[in-house]
Formats: C-alpha cells, sequence, structure tokens
C-alpha cells in the first residue's frame, strides 16, 4: 500500500514514521512544509516532499505523480493560543489544507484518510469521561477548524464513498515534542527543569488530564488506515492523571527533588479532563500502553539530549 502522511515531519509525524518503518508494511511519502517539522524527522528509506498544503497545485501534481491508497493527513496550526491571534491563518491551514488533500482524494480515487482531530472539539464539557457522541462545543479557533475539518470528513464519505476516519487526541507527549502545540504542560516542565527553574503549578495540583503517548498515537493511526466507513474515535489512556503524579514522575526521571510553587488556581481552566477509549478498543483492539512512569523519563530524556545538542 502507498501511503502519503502530511505533517510527518513533525512530532506525533515522526513517531508515526517509525512504526510503519518498524512494521515494513506502506510505502510511505512525507508531504510537510517543514514550518514546525524537521527533515531529520523522515527517514532515509522514505520519500519527503517538501510543500505546503495550502498550496493547491502543489497537493495535486503530488497526487497525480505518486497514486497513493491512503492519506495520514497531520498537517495543521497546532497552537491553540495563535490561533486567537491568527484565526485567518489557523483557518487557511487547517481547513482549506485539508479540503485540497480531501480533494485529491476524491479525484485520485484514494481510499481512506485518517485525520488528526483533537479533544479540543470538546470545549469544557463537564461530562468525562468524554465519549465521541457528546455535542461539540469548542472554546478556541483551533477547536473550531478542528470540529469543522470532522465534518468535511463526514461529507467526503457520504457523498464520494472515501473511508474517512476522525481521530480525537487527548493531551499527547513524547519524544521530539515541540514547545508550541498542543502538548502543554509537559513540554514547559521539561523547559524548566533542564533550567533548573522551579515549576509553577496552578491549584492544588489534583487536576488532571488525558495524558497519551506519542508512540500510541501512531500505533492507532496506522491501524486506522485500514478503517471502512466513517468513525470518529478518541485516541486516549481513558485514565486521569493529575498534576501531581506528572510531578512525581519527573522527580524519578530527573533523580532529585523539584522545587515547585503552588499559585492561585487559573480562572477558565478546566479541573478534570478525561477521554473515553472504548470505542478506541471497540473498533481497532487496542489501546495505549505507555504510562506517565515510563513514558516521562523517555520524553524528560530526549529533551535533556537535544537541548545538549542545541536543538
Ligand atoms: N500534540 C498534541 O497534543 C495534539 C493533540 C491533538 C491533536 N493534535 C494534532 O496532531 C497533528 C500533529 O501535531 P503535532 O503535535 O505533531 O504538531 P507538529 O507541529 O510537530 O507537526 C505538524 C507538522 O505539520 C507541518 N505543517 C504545518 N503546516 C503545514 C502546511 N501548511 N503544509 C504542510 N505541512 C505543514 C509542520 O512542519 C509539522 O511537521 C496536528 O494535526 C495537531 O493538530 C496534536
Amino acid at each position: 500500500m502507498k501511503l502519503l502522511v502530511t505533517g510527518g515531519a513533525g512530532f506525533i509525524g515522526s513517531h508515526l514514521l517509525e512504526y510503519l518503518n518498524a512494521q515494513h508494511a506502506h510505502e510511505t511519502v512525507v508531504f510537510d512544509n517543514l514550518s514546525s517539522g524537521s527533515a531529520k524527522n523522515v527517514l532515509a528509506n522514505m520519500k519527503l516532499c517538501v510543500g505546503d498544503v495550502c498550496d493547491e497545485a502543489a497537493v495535486d501534481a503530488l497526487f497525480a505523480a505518486e497514486h497513493f491508497d491512503a492519506v495520514i493527513h497531520f498537517a495543521a496550526q497546532t497552537m491553540v493560543p495563535y490561533s486567537l491571534q491568527h484565526p485567518q491563518e489557523d483557518c487557511n491551514v487547517n481547513l482549506l489544507g485539508l479540503i485540497n488533500i480531501l480533494e485529491c482524494c476524491r479525484k485520485y480515487n484514494v481510499k481512506s484518510v485518517v485525520f488528526s482531530s483533537s479533544a479540543a472539539v470538546y470545549g469544557d464539557n463537564p461530562n468525562i469521561p468524554l465519549t465521541e457522541d457528546l455535542p461539540l462545543l469548542p472554546t478556541s479557533c483551533y477547536g473550531i477548524t478542528k470540529m469543522t475539518s470532522e465534518h468535511y470528513m463526514r461529507v467526503y464519505h457520504d457523498l464520494y464513498g472515501i473511508n474517512c476516519t476522525v481521530l480525537r487526541f487527548a493531551n499527547v507527549y513524547g519524544e521530539r515534542q515541540g514547545e508550541g502545540g498542543e502538548g502543554g504542560v509537559i513540554s514547559i516542565f521539561c523547559k524548566l527543569l533542564v533550567q533548573n527553574k522551579p515549576l509553577t503549578v496552578f491549584g492544588n495540583g489534583e487536576q488532571t488530564r488525558d495524558f497519551v503517548y506519542a508512540g500510541d498515537i501512531a500505533q492507532a493511526a496506522a491501524k486506522a488506515v485500514a478503517l471502512t466507513g466513517y468513525n470518529v474515535i478518541n485516541i486516549s489512556t481513558g485514565k486521569e492523571t493529575s498534576l501531581n503524579s506528572l510531578l512525581d514522575a519527573f522527580k524519578s526521571a530527573c533523580g532529585h527533588e523539584l522545587t515547585v510553587n503552588y499559585a492561585p488556581a487559573r480562572s477558565g481552566d478546566i479541573f478534570r479532563s478525561v477521554l473515553s477509549n472504548k470505542k478506541l478498543e471497540a473498533l481497532l483492539g487496542f489501546v495505549p500502553q505507555m504510562d506517565i512512569e515510563h513514558g516521562i523519563p523517555k520524553t524528560y530524556n530526549d529533551y535533556l539530549a537535544r537541548r545538549k545538542e542545541g536543538l
């Protein structure tokens, strides 16, 4: 099978490329404008085409030349605060970029598309664990473009019969994580720790998030290529992890006590967040395996190594 991975040079994309490489299952082509990704993340036996998903002619030329069977679409504007400051750009990359990909899938008879959506589509819904059937009420421009993308996926399935699977990622972390994306607290803690700076926790540290390892996201995305029909699936651990437990994992990773300042809780921050992964288990026969006790040391050590290399 010939597979296109857009955004494959990025953080989660790099984990997907590693997984695909280990599976030897597909011939993989990466399309990425390298705005936040790195060519180093693309493995030697994979083809990197540098280009922008917003460039309709470039995307068309790519599909005309390569004859893909399936697409995993990760390329996106990924920063929530940035989406509020630059809503036009967020819309352009996340919606027009997706439309360019879907139009080529229709035109060139691609069988299956997997799309990286986000828990941001749920907004501040307190009905945890969040299930895929809940109403969507995003609270950011990023959340709106992800929600609207899901509708495009549904309509391209319904009208053109393309197998379209939407994956809603929880809070993703892991090696090669950038500092600007959705990852939030884990990359902030890594950065402060390597600088020997104190960590600040807003509130009592008992607030929870669903931290899912990028390698597990990669496996789910690769398996989702085989699904038929239109599917919307949370990719999550289904477990709440408190910031205090996260601090414990960082303490083990660093091998020393942490200096933590507890500041007043910020208004607007949601206290508990977790996504159900029952549908993931039912449809893909898989649930994320990595726990934070193992995943945080990997992430921290990778951050440390990259810092030393000046990256
Ligand atoms: N990291 C998270 O916690 C998280 C959570 C939910 C959803 N997601 C989604 O997962 C996907 C991957 O995110 P990531 O965290 O790996 O981010 P990332 O920034 O590391 O990866 C995005 C990749 O897309 C490329 N890209 C950006 N704009 C492009 C364009 N116009 N044309 C071509 N390539 C472009 C970048 O160079 C980069 O390689 C995104 O769709 C993101 O919205 C991420």
